[in-house]
């Protein structure tokens, strides 16, 4: 028989984990491959890591790199080391990456110069505003990847454009929407308690009621890193907070800018901006789905809310993922939209859209019958 051929999993930040849960469990069960999983430490928190791989049925990893934080530099520096070192010893025929991360695009670059194929998933996406680390991160991915699978018809045209051949691109579908579609029932009937920062706990469904509270996740540098950008959008949500009760699970990143900036007081004085630690993948989806919208810079969520057909309201110039305005519930705004589009929705008026293409919860099982065939 055959050896099995060995495929590298790279996994490294939180939105990483709902991509490659269902590649995992895919890859199991179907068989015809021996896949690792390498997690490269640039998420290490058991908020923002272990407990989505327990939430998400993902084995443990094969190998953790244990890189932690560090500027970009460092941190893709140490990635890049440590996996040449995994690459060496293992010998993986492929090496597949998710997502836009620091991890994606260090470990790319070390498997492609030791010529190990090299697959993309959610490929193509591209902002067109390399202020963005994610952006670089994209644009290096894609350049030297050998397959690219795409969650989108304009991710397709992106590559296209950029010289790809069209023999190497394949749509297969968005594996975030599988995660949901096999978490689903978990997510129906899960209690959705939160602690808050202020070490009060409160359960939004309880006690506001499905469709009567918002939800708020803000982490990108451009929105949180600098004093009056943040003091802005906060002020904006405080005051829309007197229309809805609003949760805001905050990242590591907003957390310790707010603390920085000496805006701590929107946290500890209780008000109907409802500030807590990072959620887990369940919880932050229970409560996703029973809200009357959302309020984020984060990229999966901008596709779970058009899944789930939320109005999604994204506090950027600009999105890598257009399907979700063009076809889904999603509306790029800036500060001042957050009120007066609270007040639209509200009175009824909220955007709904369509589900994209190959969004079915199927993706992974597309994926594989493709890498049987390229591998
Ligand atoms: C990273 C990704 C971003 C993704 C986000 C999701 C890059 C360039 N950025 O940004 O695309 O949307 O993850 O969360 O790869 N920290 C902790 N615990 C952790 C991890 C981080 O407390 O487990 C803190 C550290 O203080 C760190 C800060 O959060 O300095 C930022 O973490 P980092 O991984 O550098 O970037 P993210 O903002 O998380």
């Amino acid at each position: 028989m055959p050896r099995k051929k060995k495929i590298v999993l790279v996994a490294g930040a939180r939105p990483n984990f709902m991509k490659i849960a269902p590649l995992m469990r895919e890859l199991k069960n179907q068989g015809s491959f021996n896949p690792i999983l390498v997690h490269t430490g640039q998420h290490y928190d058991d908020k923002m890591s272990s407990l989505f791989f327990r939430q998400l049925g993902i084995p443990a990893p094969d190998i953790n790199l244990e890189v932690g934080s560090a500027s970009h530099a460092v941190q893709t520096a140490r990635i890049m080391e440590r996996f040449e070192k995994v690459c060496l010893d293992i010998k993986p025929d492929a090496v597949l990456v998710v997502g836009d991360v620091n991890s994606t695009a260090a470990c790319v670059l070390t498997a492609s110069k030791m010529n190990i194929k090299t697959i993309h998933y959610e490929a193509g996406l591209r902002s067109f505003d390399r202020r963005m680390p994610e952006e670089i991160n994209r644009v290096v991915t894609d350049a030297i990847c050998d397959y690219f699978f795409t969650t989108s018809a304009d991710a397709d045209q992106n590559l296209v454009n950029e010289g790809k051949d069209p023999q190497q691109i394949f749509m297969c579908g968005n594996l975030m929407i599988d995660s949901l579609v096999a978490n689903l029932e978990k997510i129906e009937t899960t209690s959705a308690e939160v602690k808050l920062i202020s070490n009060q706990m409160i359960n939004p469904l309880g006690e506001f009621g499905a469709g009567n509270y918002g939800l708020v996740t803000l982490h990108r540098p451009s929105n949180v890193d600098e004093a009056p950008v943040l003091g802005e959008i906060m002020k904006a949500l405080d005051s829309a907070s007197e229309l809805i009760p609003m949760v805001f699970p905050a990242h590591p990143r907003t957390i310790d800018r707010i603390d920085t900036f000496g805006m701590k007081r929107l946290i500890d004085r209780g008000s109907d901006l409802l500030f807590s630690f990072p959620l887990g993948y369940i919880e932050f989806m229970a409560l996703l789905k029973n809200a009357r919208f959302l309020i984020t810079d984060s990229g999966g969520i901008q596709e779970e809310t058009t899944w789930l057909n939320i109005p999604c309201l994204t506090l950027r110039k600009n999105t890598e993922r257009p399907v979700t305005l063009t076809m889904g519930s999603n509306k790029l705004i800036d500060p001042e939209d957050v009120k007066p589009e609270i007040e639209r929705i509200l009175s009824g008026k909220g955007k709904s859209g369509q589900i994209p293409p190959n969004w079915d919860g199927k993706a992974a099982g597309r994926i594989i019958d493709v890498l049987i065939k390229v591998l």
